[in-house]
């Protein structure tokens, strides 16, 4: 073991060495940020004679270059090497060069399973009915769509293709855009040239993949069909989870941008391609469910966070998940304050299944089985050395007819290890035995039920007690349960904050559900995604934030329709400002994980309220000025911003001469990493409810260890004044290094509450090592 890990140490040294000092060609992006000319012939000629400058020769310029961004913003990536990418840095009119890195999907586990239910409980199942999102267009980046699933049939009396839409229907391997694409499908397209040239040519005689917008791994089917599927009468995964499918515009336009690939891939050369098409095909909406585990890029070296700034430029919001990375804290990802990061949480759904002992014990587990089995219990310890569950640990012996008792904290073990050994063994079933805030129920390759800690115990005790080691058991079909609390629960896998980058902007900005999804799945691929699965199914459960952003997505893109002239902004406040901040009974959101109540930082300004975010009554908007302040204050210069955002030539970018806090941004959440004085934030506020005049009273939590005030307590809002500007003055009450408190601020009028979470690290370290030295010089005199 040690012996293997030593040598791919060495191996891996080795090839930096030879990255070192052998040239050898990567992916660039190579980012010119200002689009000086409309002509997208001209800009490509243009782009092609910069690159040419590195080369002897024109004709091997056309060969490195793999695309020419040129509608949404100017840039190009191309295969060079080190010194060509330097030589390019250095020219005046590039703002930055950057190596293209491949980003991943956002699913927990390769076999998770997803159920398409897009509100948790009852009282607001369907106030997505009120609109349909018919005139909104949702982009979707991925890894392609199964174009026949039920979910992207056109709904009925659909109007024709918004006229504003520019995109395509792209052809190709078993792609035929005149039968898949429909009014509900109304685009898409394949991105293939940057994978090919990071990874490998892709051979699609070896694998299932296809050269086309179609779906090989089925998670951009799934995605695409909770943000905006259509109705669909009896969905369920063999009978689990059944009732009506829907995404959460079931009549917005879907838009597919396919840049991530069987293996859950994605380059960010084309990823950026895709945001340039979208930009310019016309959609409202980019979902897309993947990113790139810490150290987080700034800004400038990021694709996701480039593509979106010029998105929301035009008016297309971009909601990205938080990432599964969690619970530990600063693993949240995509945390552009101009794009929307979204945790994921529970349903109130379980899948509860009892475990019947011979001498009437019973228990309660949770799984997806649909027979009644009888078998032997067996402890692990006589398959798997040490009571490990894991296939380096199996002793070789046939398992058939046991249903093998594993521990995670054995070894310990992941469930999908322990489900492989199992399987491998030949074992009949398996009961998986881990913390409660760990478990929630997947698809799996080999009949599984999971348990607590505290039934595994008994049913290990109970066990060790008997003569033989085992026992007879008898599994149960699992049942549905709907309204199950407490829900929902923050996902233990989802990332948490701070951002590790920009700490006073508060991310994750909302949750949604993330956990045992059930949504359309193509039926050319296992519900586990394995080989040996030969089951095929229209419907699969999967968990992850992946699963929780086109919840947000779906909802953005009834916003949009509803307000068609709000801002990105605009629209992002109004759905964490509206977010519930407690769960179904009224009780404080509980973060999984560690079963204690959630934080901003796991939980953002709260759980997705759709019906509530129709009607805010106030939102912050921001506009590229507010952008370009707290671009400044977060340090960039000067040129950097300025070609960074797009702006025309003759704008000028004035930054404060001092940078201060960027906490001073629109946010609809308030964040200071570090208190170290007393603080005055500005924020304002825009009237968009029904009625012309309102008025709104501040109420305040403060932070422990912060005394908050808030200036003017009451806003009065009229015709003739529907923006109105507030400030909160914080002021440090102890001695602190690095604890974060958390407060908020209230605004309501009685109808609408306008929530805004309060997150401050107090830091007077300077005053408290002060305080320290005197208390030690006290010691001393004792
Ligand atoms: C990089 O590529 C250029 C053009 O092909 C070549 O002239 C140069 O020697 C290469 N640089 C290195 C360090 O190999
Ligand atoms: C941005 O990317 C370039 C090229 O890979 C790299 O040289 C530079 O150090 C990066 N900047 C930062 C701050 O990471
Ligand atoms: C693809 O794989 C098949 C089977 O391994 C092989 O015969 C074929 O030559 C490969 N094609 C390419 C283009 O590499
Ligand atoms: C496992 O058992 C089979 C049949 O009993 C035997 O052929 C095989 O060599 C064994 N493998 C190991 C690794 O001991
Ligand atoms: C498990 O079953 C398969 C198929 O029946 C058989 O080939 C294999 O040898 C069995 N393995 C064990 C360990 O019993
Ligand atoms: C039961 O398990 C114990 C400890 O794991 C072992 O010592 C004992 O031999 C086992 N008994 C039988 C009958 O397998």
């Amino acid at each position: 073991m040690t012996t293997i890990y030593l040598s791919f140490l060495g191996l891996a040294f080795i090839s930096l060495c030879v990255v070192e000092t052998v040239s050898t060609s990567d992916v660039y992006i190579v980012y010119l940020g200002l689009k000086d000319v409309n002509d997208p012939i001209l800009t490509s000629n243009y782009h092609l004679n910069l690159l040419s400058g590195v080369f002897q020769s024109e004709e091997e310029a056309k060969q490195s270059m793999i695309y020419s961004y040129k509608h949404g913003f100017s840039g190009f990536s191309a295969k060079i090497n080190f010194t060509q990418a330097a030589t390019l840095a250095e020219m005046e009119q590039v703002i930055s060069v950057f190596k293209s890195r491949i980003l991943r999907l956002h699913t927990t586990r390769s076999w998770d399973f997803m159920g398409l239910n897009l509100i948790p409980t009852a009282d607001h199942s369907n106030p997505l009915q009120l609109t349909h999102g018919d005139n909104t267009i949702v982009g979707l980046f991925d890894t392609g769509v199964w174009p026949e699933s039920k979910s992207f049939h056109e709904e009925s009396n659909m109007h024709p293709i918004p006229r504003t839409w520019k995109g395509k229907c792209v052809g190709g391997q078993n792609f035929n855009p005149k039968t898949a694409c429909n009014l509900k499908l109304i685009g898409a397209r394949y991105y293939l040239k940057g994978y090919e040239q990071e990874r490998a040519p892709l051979n699609t005689s070896e694998t299932s993949e296809y050269r086309s917008p179609r779906d090989a791994n089925g998670h951009g089917t799934h995605t695409a069909s909770i943000a905006v599927g259509s109705t669909v009468k009896t969905a369920s995964f063999f009978g689990f989870g059944q009732g009506t499918a829907r995404g959460g515009a079931p009549r917005a336009r879907l838009a597919v941008y396919k840049v991530c690939w069987e293996d859950g891939k994605c380059s960010e050369a084309d990823i950026l391609a895709a945001f340039d098409d979208a930009i310019n095909d016309g959609v409202d909406v980019v979902s897309a469910s993947f990113g790139s585990p810490s150290p987080l890029l700034p800004f400038y070296n990021s694709s996701t966070d480039i593509g979106s700034f010029h998105a929301m430029q035009k008016g297309i919001s971009v909601i990205f998940s938080a990432g599964n990375n969690g619970p530990d804290p600063s693993s949240v990802q995509n945390v552009a304050p101009w794009s929307t990061c979204v945790a994921a949480s529970s349903i109130d759904r379980s899948f509860p299944t009892r475990i019947l002992l011979d001498n009437g014990f019973s228990f309660t587990g949770e799984s997806f089985n649909t027979k009644h089995i009888q078998a032997n219990l067996v402890e692990a310890r006589r398959y798997f050395r040490g009571g490990i569950c894991r296939i380096d640990k199996w002793r070789n012996k046939s398992a058939v007819g046991a249903v093998i008792l594993c521990f995670s904290t054995q070894g310990p073990v992941e469930i999908e290890d322990a489900e492989t050994a199992a399987l491998a063994a030949n074992a009949t079933g398996l009961i998986f035995v881990n913390s409660p805030t760990r478990q929630f129920v997947e698809v799996d390759i080999i009949l599984t039920v999971r348990v607590d800690l505290i039934q595994g115990t008994k049913l290990y005790n109970y066990m060790s007690q008997c003569k033989t080691n085992q026992t007879k058991v008898s599994i149960f079909p699992s049942k549905t349960v709907i309204k199950q609390s407490p829900a929902p629960v923050v996902a233990d896998f989802s990332s948490r904050g701070p951002s590790s980058i920009s700490p006073d902007i508060l991310k994750p900005d909302i949750s949604a559900p993330g956990i045992s999804i059930l949504a359309a799945w193509p039926p050319g691929i296992s519900p586990t995604s394995t080989d040996f699965d030969e089951r095929s199914v229209e419907w699969n459960f999967q968990s992850g934030t992946s699963m929780s952003c086109p919840h947000v997505s779906g909802v953005v893109a009834l916003l949009k329709s509803v307000h068609p002239d709000w801002s990105p902004a605009a629209i992002k406040s109004a759905i964490m400002t509206t977010a519930y901040k407690r769960d179904m009974n009224d009780d404080t959101i509980l973060s999984g994980g560690t079963n204690e109540e959630s934080s901003p930082f796991d939980i953002g300004s709260g759980h997705l309220n759709p019906l509530k975010a129709m009607d805010p009554g106030l939102v912050y908007d921001m506009n590229a000025d507010d952008y370009i302040l707290f671009l400044c204050n977060y340090g960039y210069t000067k040129d950097q911003i300025k070609n960074l955002i797009n702006l025309s030539p003759r704008t000028t970018v004035n930054c404060p001469k001092q940078h201060t806090t960027y906490a001073n941004l629109n946010y609809p959440s308030i964040t200071v990493s570090s208190l170290q004085d007393t603080m005055t934030i500005k924020r304002t506020v825009r009237h968009v409810g029904a009625k012309r005049t309102s008025i709104y009273i501040a109420s305040i939590v403060s932070p422990h260890g912060v005394e908050v005030t808030v200036w003017p307590r009451i806003l009065f809002f009229s015709y003739f004044c529907d923006e109105i500007s507030y400030y909160v003055t914080l002021k440090p009450q102890k001695l602190s290094q690095g604890r974060y408190d958390y407060g908020e601020i209230v605004w309501s009028d009685g109808f609408h509450t306008v929530r805004s979470p309060l997150v401050v690290c107090v830091d007077t370290a300077a005053l408290a090592s002060a305080i320290d030295e005197s208390s030690q010089a006290l010691d001393h005199e004792v």
